[in-house]
């Protein structure tokens, strides 16, 4: 079985990070999420992936390479423009072959791998496999009807009024009779190829689809609250590992772990929390749930339920800062300049939340 792996895209709900940088290369527990992807496909034995790109094809191939370190083989394919799941699909045709595959969107998350359901489409009278799991807001994804005996009847791509709260998630598994569909099917209304619209023809045409329901968790990491939650449930499951420096007046507990060359100095790390390589945290606290990348200097500072991704400096500051998604090389420092006020350099899109006058 081989795999294919979409992480191309636009990102629009994770600007500006997105407007520099591949949301699926945005870390969670300091690693990316596409790194996930490639490791629970190879665990199911699933090694030769192709990896549809865009705009951040550069990106991607730099972070992944020819797929060697995770035990995979890859080959890239570049979509000219984001035209929709199934429009990946289309343009891999000759990676693909007429192979069975698995289809995984490289910004999905999923905590228990996809071992069993890759097994399962092992069955040659499957034609399709789609994995579902319940959601509050299925107006934000795919969703699908179940009649009474758990067939798929029906999909349908955010929906606007109330169907089903079974969201189909981004991983899925097809034979070659999706070729048939991803060339019938005609653009949505947002002019996209829907990975929805390619499911339902193949049910329409009686094809054997199966529905699966995941039961740990699922997370689609598009927007900042998914990447801290993801974060969160990632740091749980740590242990502590102290590879660099922790100074004589510090004080890390509750899985910590510290990466080669990181140093802490007169500092408290209060885990669950990662400190990625060569980064420096120096008279600051580090609160749970908090991932800080690599070359990072964070001094007289804190900082809690947080990600904060590689070469930021953040420095003097004396609120807390909480719940929050810091890009790359982002400096935040006290301005030195009178008069005393925020001084501020930000990106289309950011995002932030100061702290008013006692109100
Ligand atoms: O996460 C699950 C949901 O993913 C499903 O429930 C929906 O049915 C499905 O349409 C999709 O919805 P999203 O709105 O989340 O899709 P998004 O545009 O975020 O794209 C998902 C991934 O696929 C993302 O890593 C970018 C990549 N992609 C997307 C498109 C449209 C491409 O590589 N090329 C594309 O043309």
């Amino acid at each position: 079985m081989k795999g294919l792996i979409l992480s191309g895209g636009k990102g629009t709900r994770l600007r500006p990070l997105t407007y520099t940088g591949a949301k699926q290369l945005v870390p969670v527990a300091n690693k990316p999420v596409l790194f996930y992807v490639i490791e629970d496909l190879v665990e199911a034995g699933v090694t030769d992936l192709g990896i549809v790109v865009g705009d951040t094809g550069d990106q991607i191939r730099e972070a992944v390479g020819d797929g060697s370190r995770f035990g995979a083989r890859v080959t890239y394919i570049q979509q000219e423009a984001p035209l929709g799941i199934a429009h990946g699909i289309k343009i891999s045709r000759d990676f693909l072959g007429d192979d069975r595959f698995v289809l995984f969107l490289g910004d999905n998350f999923i905590r228990d791998g996809i071992v069993p359901f890759v097994e399962a489409f092992q069955d040659d009278s499957l034609n399709a496999q789609i994995l579902l799991y319940k959601v509050p807001n299925p107006e934000a994804l795919g969703v699908a009807v179940l009649d009474e005996r758990g067939n798929v009847v029906r999909l349908v791509e955010k929906p606007k009024e109330f169907v089903s709260d079974l969201a189909v998630i981004g991983i899925y598994m097809f034979d070659h009779h999706v070729w048939e569909a991803v060339n019938a099917i005609k653009p949505s209304k947002r002019g996209e190829l829907e990975i929805t619209d390619t499911i339902q023809y193949l049910v329409d045409k009686g094809l054997n689809v199966k529905a699966s329901m995941v039961h740990g968790w699922w997370i689609d990491t598009g927007k900042m609250s998914d990447i801290l939650e993801a974060n969160r449930l990632v740091l749980d499951t740590f242990e502590t590992r102290i590879l660099g420096e922790v100074d004589a007046n510090s004080e890390v507990y509750n899985k910590v772990v510290v990466e080669r060359g990181a140093r802490i100095v007169n500092s408290i790390i209060r885990g669950p929390a990662i400190i990625g390589e060569e980064t420096q945290i120096v008279n600051s606290y580090i609160g749970p749930f908090t991932s800080i990348y690599h070359h990072c200097l964070i001094q007289d500072a804190e900082i809690e339920h947080s990600v904060v991704l590689e070469n930021c400096r953040i420095v003097d500051i004396d609120q807390r800062i909480e719940d929050s998604l810091i890009g790359r090389n982002v400096e935040i420092t006290r301005s030195p300049l009178k008069p005393r006020a925020y001084k501020l350099m930000l990106g289309d899109h950011s995002k932030v939340g100061l702290i008013g006058n006692g109100r």
